[in-house]
């Protein structure tokens, strides 16, 4: 049996009126089961990478497949069902400022059908991963900006999704928390989680051999090229 990409894009550009050319004609697939870095320098287009595959932004041309959806088709209603089967961890999903820590990431569970409680006993969970157990009652605003990353990635987890995008997930973080969150996208691996992670961290990509998609100037580069 032939395995089916959970994602794939075909000949994809984005370009803004500006007419800077953030993505320039990408085409690629990524299997289940993958742990792939998208690197390149500030400007790269990484972000706009992720910010299509979950649908906050449409190329300007180009196919993008994601779970089996053609999420790039006019009329593509279906988002919810992209999000619900994709953990994101980007800027884009700010945390909820008048909420409680376990509020944050039990929001994301009740969103999509869990009760009240097992909705807080799996953010207490996903809490405890990310070693922020203590937190839970604090507001998010009582929270530095490295522990307020790791919230985000345990509202990325709490619904165990099959993919997770997530946009310098280590970017605010110091080198123990940054070793002990790639442990658990590690571990997230191994079971079998699809992991798609932008940085710009070279040291990053050299620690961890991955799979890695270089991005320079919005244009998918061979490693020897870099
Ligand atoms: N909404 C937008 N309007 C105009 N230009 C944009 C927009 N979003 C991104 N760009 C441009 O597209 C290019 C790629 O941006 P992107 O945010 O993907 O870079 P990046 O690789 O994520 O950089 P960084 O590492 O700094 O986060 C940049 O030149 C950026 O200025
Ligand atoms: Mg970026």
């Amino acid at each position: 049996m032939v395995t089916e990409a959970i994602i794939e894009m075909h000949h994809v550009f984005k370009t803004y009126p500006s007419q800077i050319s953030a993505l320039s004609d990408i085409t690629l697939e990524i299997f289940p089961g993958e742990f792939t870095f998208v690197a390149g320098s500030s400007g790269s287009g990484k972000s706009v990478f992720l910010r299509i595959l979950f649908c906050a932004e449409r190329p300007t041309s180009g196919e993008v497949v994601v779970h089996g959806m053609h999420i790039t088709q006019s009329g593509f209603k279906k988002i919810y069902q992209l999000r619900r089967r994709t953990g994101i961890v980007s800027p884009d999903f700010k945390l909820l400022r008048d909420r409680t820590v376990n509020e944050n990431v039990a929001f994301a569970a009740e969103a999509i059908g869990q009760g009240r409680k097992e909705a807080q006993e799996r953010a207490s969970e996903m809490l405890s991963r990310v070693g922020l157990e203590d937190r839970e009652n604090d507001s998010i605003l009582a929270l530095s900006a490295g522990e307020q990353q790791r919230v985000a990635i345990a509202r990325a987890l709490v619904n165990s999704p099959p993919l997770i995008l997530a946009d310098e997930p280590t970017g605010n973080l110091d080198t123990q928390t940054t070793f002990d969150v790639m442990e658990i996208f590690r571990d997230l691996h191994r079971k079998g989680t699809t992991l798609v992670l932008a940085t710009q961290d070279t040291g990053l990509v050299r620690h961890y051999p991955n799979r890695v998609i270089h991005l320079s100037g919005g244009k998918k580069v061979d490693s020897e090229t870099i």
